[in-house]
């Protein structure tokens, strides 16, 4: 195991290269032999230990319809209980639950996280089922990416949660897959490695289990849905990785229960007509999954998740927010190039808002001015013809007043005729009363 994980920094480092002593003219690297040992083999040693020092992270997301199997097979593959909860089939979205556990297996420290979905194809809408998946995968990458981009950054000691590793688990139907499978495992190939499982193997027969396998991968092809691919680059596991390949999809079993074959207790799933042994490669391809997944190519995946799929996430981020490497002429633009363009592309943008603003401004004060002289306008008019109503109604009063004291006077005089008319008979009476008497 050392051993590959040596040979595999050697790769990456260039060592076999250097070591070999290959003179590289086109690029003017000379070769040269050394009269003895320096000690700079050490250096995959030295890599090795740092790794061992600081620890690994492995992030499981486990996506499978409700109570398919995906708790229990996590037990069964690390060999452990982990917390378990049971979902319901009533969840109206599908929700993401990710539990991290600290691990060691000899001098080796893991730090494990496995993301379970809950209520995973228990709505109508299949849009609900995948999108949160989507998004919670983009979620951690998005993190990442911010953790890059910070100033001070401690990518050292940041709790990576990028996903390396999608178990998708297909129901055990031997019919085919479902649109729910295709769909989810398209919009996911691009963003995380999918390796798919035939959860619940021991419920399909062994024929069945052959042609249900090539059906769904001929489904997964002719729909152009990329699962993860054991690499073949690593000539140390190449023979076996392109075997593995040939096995996709894993059928597997879980099982956290001891019973007993011989005098051996294995893990296990009993029935009354017989056992099905979970680390039996008769009886389904655990084995074959755990080795791949854990024991071979734990790296290649995180590896993959790192160049592969963070960097293509990374790079349309970077696109969409305006960073590119290379101008229309395709000539190299460095970072300070980019942030000037755009910022004097702010810079116009900003003039050009400001002057639309100014304008509208002009011209709301002058449509205001043109309104507030109307109604000074209008008022002006009915401020006139009030007047003028005014002028009528005072005129008319007048002359009401005028034709009252007319009637007035004459009613004086009239009066006054009538009070000396009655005097005067008054003064008569009394004349002919006194002559009466005498
Ligand atoms: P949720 O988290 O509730 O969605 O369920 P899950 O997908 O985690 O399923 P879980 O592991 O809880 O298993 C549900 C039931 O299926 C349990 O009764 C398990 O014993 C059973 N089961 C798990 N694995 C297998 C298997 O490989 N074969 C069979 N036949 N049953 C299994
Ligand atoms: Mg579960």
């Amino acid at each position: 195991m050392r051993q590959r994980i040596k040979t595999k920094i050697r790769k990456h480092l260039g060592w076999t290269r250097l070591l070999g002593a290959i003179c590289d003219s086109d690029k003017g690297v000379r070769s040269l032999s050394l009269a003895g040992h320096v000690g700079f083999d050490s250096l995959p040693d030295q890599l090795v230990n740092k790794s061992i020092c600081q620890g690994f992270c492995f992030n499981i997301l486990c996506i499978g319809e409700t109570g398919i199997g995906k708790s229990t097979l996590m037990d069964t593959l690390f060999n452990t209980n982990f917390e378990n909860f049971e979902s319901s089939h009533f969840e109206p979205q599908v929700k993401l639950r990710a539990q991290t556990y600290d691990l060691q297996e000899s001098n080796v420290r893991l730090r494990l996280t496995v993301v379970n979905t809950v209520g995973f194809g228990d709505q109508m809408n299949k849009q609900e089922s995948y999108q949160p998946v989507v998004d919670y995968i983009d979620r951690q990458f998005e993190s990442y990416l911010q953790e890059e981009l910070k100033i001070k950054r401690s990518l050292h000691n940041y709790h990576d949660s990028r996903v390396h590793a999608c178990l998708y688990f297909i129901s055990p139907s031997g019919h085919s897959l479902k649109s729910l499978d295709l769909v989810t495992m398209k919009k996911l190939d691009s963003k995380v490695n999918i390796i798919p499982v035939i959860a619940k193997a021991d419920t399909i027969s062994k024929s069945e289990l052959h042609k249900f396998k090539i059906k769904i991968m001929s489904e997964l092809v002719s729909n152009g849905v990329q699962i993860y691919q054991f690499p073949l680059d690593d000539e140390t596991v190449a023979k076996v990785n392109t075997t593995m390949n040939g096995h996709l999809p894993f059928a597997v079993v879980g099982s956290t229960e001891e019973v007993a074959v011989g005098n051996k207790m294995v893990k296990a799933r009993q029935y009354p007509w017989g056992v099905v042994q979970v680390e039996n490669e008769n009886h389904c391809d655990f084995v074959k999954l755990r080795e791949m997944l854990i024991c071979v190519n734990m790296e290649d995946l995180r590896e993959q998740t790192h160049t592969r799929h963070y960097e293509l996430y990374r790079r349309c981020k970077l696109e969409e927010l305006g960073f590119k490497d290379t101008d229309s002429e395709c000539k190299p633009v460095s970072l300070q190039q980019t942030y000037e363009a755009k910022r004097q592309e702010f810079l116009v943008e900003l003039q050009k808002r400001e002057d639309e603003m100014r304008q509208m401004f002009v011209q709301r004060v002058k449509e205001k001015e043109a309104e507030l002289k109307d109604a000074e306008r209008e008022l002006q008019g009915r401020f006139e013809q009030l007047k003028r109503l005014h002028a009528e109604e005072k005129a008319a009063l007048e002359e009401k007043k005028r034709l009252l004291d007319e009637d007035q006077s004459s009613f004086g005089k009239r009066k006054a005729a009538a009070q000396l008319l009655q005097a005067q008979s008054l003064t008569a009476n009394g004349k002919k009363d006194k002559d009466r008497k005498k």
